[in-house]
């Protein structure tokens, strides 16, 4: 089995968050294949009830989004990354090529949800509470209120056509807070960017639980902002000013 969700009730849920998941870097989703070889990308660990993001994600939508969707990403990032190996080994160069396609996807579909399940919380751990800090003023300075930012934000994301995610990011070349989109699983760092937050926005995020009301999912996703990660988020993005 690819993985084991520990369960919780939603009030030890809240008690576990912050010791057991939202700490970890999503390298521990990473481990060994054997002998040495290769490293196998597995899920991250996800120790609370798939109900503790109620009322913004319903248990059924977040267990399919993590047992399903994200499990797959990992599946075939794993199967590609063997195709792309025997392909390489072999000399098979035009095939080794051809798989970059399936790289970019997976290895960000995996790499974006690992991040999601960091930058949200339920509400009893502090889900949608914004804290003081460097990120809020400068949130501030931009939009001139953190709200301004969450529906401009919601606003940038619904243009996007198809699948994608909207996200609050750092310019890597100019450290600016910027609001980005970026299609299908493309990781802002494609586009030279850092995230702090993002809006999935595939219909696999809201669909059994909105419909068609995506515009209501945009703006409840914010109920769940885990600020602590985000402002952790921005920090790093920061320290990266040569
Ligand atoms: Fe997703």
């Amino acid at each position: 089995m690819l993985f084991s969700p520990a369960k919780f009730s939603v009030a030890q849920a809240c008690s576990q968050l912050s010791r057991n998941f939202f700490n970890k870097n999503i390298t521990s989703g990473y481990k060994a294949a054997g002998a040495g070889i290769r490293l196998k990308h597995t899920l991250p660990e996800f120790h609370v009830e798939f109900s503790a993001f109620a009322p913004v994600w319903s248990e059924e939508i977040v267990k399919n989004h993590y047992t399903g969707n994200h499990a797959l990403y990992v599946k075939n990032l794993n199967d590609t990354e063997t195709k792309l190996q025997d392909a390489i080994s072999s000399g098979k160069t035009v095939e080794a090529g051809n798989l970059h396609r399936n790289l970019r996807f997976n290895s960000g579909g995996h790499v974006n949800h690992s991040r999601l399940w960091k930058f949200i919380t339920p509400v009893c751990n502090g889900g949608g509470k914004v804290i003081d800090g460097s990120l809020k003023k400068q949130i501030e300075s931009i939009w001139g209120t953190v709200e301004n930012m969450m529906l401009a934000l919601n606003n940038t994301t619904a243009t996007i056509q198809g699948s994608g995610w909207g996200w609050l990011a750092v310019n890597k070349q100019t450290l600016n807070l910027e609001l980005i989109t970026t299609p299908n699983q493309d990781t802002p760092e494609y586009y030279g960017y850092l995230h702090l937050f993002g809006i999935d926005a595939w219909e696999h995020a809201f669909y059994l639980d909105y419909k068609t009301a995506k515009a209501a999912y945009f703006k409840n996703i914010w109920q769940i902002a885990n600020w602590k990660q985000i402002q952790k988020n921005y920090d790093i993005a920061m320290a990266t000013k040569a």
